[in-house]
Order: C-alpha cells, then structure tokens, then sequence
C-alpha cells in the first residue's frame, strides 16, 4: 500500500502497529487498542476518515484508497489477534479433571438383541443352539426336508444357486439345519446306538441368515434372518408343541401374550400350522400393528413329517417331534413399529441409536 500519502502520524501509529498488536497480551488489552485504531470516534481510523474529509478533491482517490488499505489490514490482523487470544483463553481454562468427550460406544446390533432375547426365551426349557452353513447342499435345503422335486421354491427365479456348483445354493431358510442334526443324531456310533438314543431325545435352536431371490423393498430384502427350533423324542404330539410355544411368546412378549394356531402346510411338518399371538403393542385390542385384528403372526410350525425322520436314519415309529421356524424381521418391525425393513441393514447411527443400540 501506499503510506507516503498518509500524513505522518498516521504513519507513525501505522508503524507502532505491529508492535502494539504483539503486545496485547489478552482481550482487553485487544480492544483497547481497536478502540484506538478502529473505533468509530477518536481513533486513528475516525481521524484518517477527518483528513480525507479535507483532503483537496484531486487528492481524495488515491488518499482513500490508502486509507482503506491501512483500515483493512488494522481490521485483519486484529481480528487474527483475537483469535489467537481467546484460543489460549480456553486452554487456559482447561480442565483436566472433567470428562472428555467419549467417542460412541459399540453395541450389538439391534437384529443381534432381538435374536438373544428370542433364544433365551426357550433357555429355561433346555434348547442348545446349532449352527448350519449359509452355503447349503439341495439336499439338505430341500430333498432331506421332504420338499418335492417340482416345489417352485428350488427353481432358479427364488434361490441362489452357486453358479460353478448347481448343487450348492444360498439356504433359503433356516429348516436345514434340522437335516443337519437329525443325521447326526440318527447315526448310530460304533456301539450300534445313536446319539438319540443316547440322550434321549433333542432339542435346539438355530438362528441364522436366509437368503431368497426377492427385490428390495419396505418388506423384502434378499437376506435375512430366521430362528429355527426343533424338538424329538418320544409320544411328543402337538400339545407340546402349543406348550412350549406358548411359554416361549409369554418370555418373549410378556405374561399375559395370548397364542392361537391355524392350519397351515409346510412339506417338512404334518400337520403344519401358523401361530399368531395376541398384539403385543395393543395386548390384543386392535391396531395398526396388527391391522386391527388383535394378532399377530409369528412363526411356521407342525410336527416333524416321518419322511424327515426316516431320511435321517430316525425310526418314525419310535421317535416323534415338533419343529418351528421364526422370522426375526418381521419381529423386528413389529415390537419397534418400524414401517421398512432395510432400516435394519442401512446401519444408519441415528437409527440404531433410536433402538437403543448406541450409548
Ligand atoms: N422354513 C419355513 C419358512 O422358511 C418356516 C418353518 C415352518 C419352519 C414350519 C419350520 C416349520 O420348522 O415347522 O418359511
């Protein structure tokens, strides 16, 4: 800029600036020294402002743009300053014993927690948990669970299949896993008794991921999660079955959950059925969960087909039980009330935080 144009003392006070500016050691001092350059009265700026004022007419261009440069690099550096000193105001004024900020804790998924509380629903009534591969064998998805050859769900347009191995595919549901263990259990041990035998009966859970050919949508997603549970012994019949349900939906629900059974078809079981229980958002009164009807759908189940029995190596005339295949979404949806299921996979923080799935 060009200060030979400035009369001397501006020049002088724009010299000791620099030195002046060093040495406002807090913010006070600060704005004194604004109040002496930059204020509005009584400062160098207000009387630069006087002598262009005065200034002949041919003088005033190039004058006040020198004056301005000044004024402008006053404002810049003193506002530079006063950063500088409120920045080590606050660390002055740290303290060490408060507690930082924490980043967010991790926490289990809320799909993970509502498959722990589904199976320890049935912890009290001595169900272990099995695991399958999510990478299944045709046999074992379909053929050991007595679904026909011509069933649509093996064809192409439902089921993943394994492009380089047409006999492998994505399970479609959890059911496999009961081939698994009954052909384990069923196989006699080099003394000629099976582990059946052995212990009497069985009985597990298996949650795990499913895998089906559908679109995304609020309600479809081409994986997602089941809970597969099983029982064998003997004379085991259908009252059992409401039984250990029912008490299973009481955990899981609360005391007063209500379930009722219909008629349903599942090739693995016979005979198959649906259970519903009371809404438990509305304990059975009626609303938009349940669509007004007061129920809700829950799981698919029946006693064990003796086709399934005997392809394990299992006597259906000795052996007898009951299976059951729950849908963790659909759960998911209708005790959190929420409208679309790909919420649960976008793993979106303000979502799972809403769940309570971060601290
Ligand atoms: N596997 C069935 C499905 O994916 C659910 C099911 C129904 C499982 C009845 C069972 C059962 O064990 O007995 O829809």
């Amino acid at each position: 800029m060009d200060v030979s144009l400035l009369p001397s003392e501006i020049a002088e006070a724009q010299s000791a600036f620099p030195a002046a500016l060093a040495a406002c050691a807090d913010l006070d001092a600060l704005n004194r020294l604004k109040g002496a350059y930059t204020g509005r009265e009584a400062s160098h700026a207000a009387r630069m402002m006087d002598l262009l004022k005065a200034a002949p007419k041919e003088q005033k261009r190039d004058l006040g743009a020198a004056i301005n440069a000044v004024k402008n690099a006053w404002d810049e550096a003193i506002k530079a300053r006063q950063l500088e000193l409120a920045a080590a105001k606050k660390a002055a004024t740290w303290d060490p014993t408060l507690t930082p900020p924490m980043p967010p804790k991790g926490a289990l998924h809320p799909l993970d927690r509502l498959m722990g509380r589904m199976t320890e629903a049935f912890r009290p009534l001595g169900y272990h948990i099995e695991e399958g591969p999510e990478i299944e064998t045709a046999a074992n998805n379909f053929d050991g669970l007595n679904i026909p050859e011509d069933h649509p769900a093996r064809g192409s347009s439902d089921t993943f299949y394994l492009a380089a191995h047409p006999e492998l595919l994505l399970r479609t549901h959890t059911s496999p896993v009961q081939v698994r263990v009954l052909a384990r259990y069923g196989a006699k041990g080099a003394d000629g008794v099976s582990l059946l035998e052995k212990k009497g009966g069985l009985r597990f859970l298996a949650p795990g991921r499913v895998y089906r050919k559908d679109e995304i949508d609020p309600t479809h997603s081409p994986m997602f999660h089941q809970i597969e549970g099983m029982l064998v012994g003997k004379g085991i019949g259908l009252h059992h079955l409401k039984g250990t349900l029912s008490y299973a939906m009481r955990a899981l629900f609360g005391p007063d959950t209500k379930a009722r059974f219909r008629p349903s078809y599942f090739p693995f079981v016979e005979p198959g059925c649906e259970m519903d229980v009371s809404c438990p958002l509305c304990a059975g009164k009626g609303c938009r969960v349940c669509k007004g009807s007061g129920w809700v759908e829950i799981l698919g189940a029946g006693l064990i087909h003796p086709a399934v029995l005997s392809h394990a190596g299992i006597d259906a005339k000795v052996w007898s039980g009951f299976a059951f295949g729950m849908g963790v979404e659909r759960t998911a949806m209708m005790v959190s009330q929420t409208p679309d299921l790909r919420l649960f996979f976008e793993n979106d923080q303000r979502f799972l935080a809403a769940m309570g799935g971060l601290d």
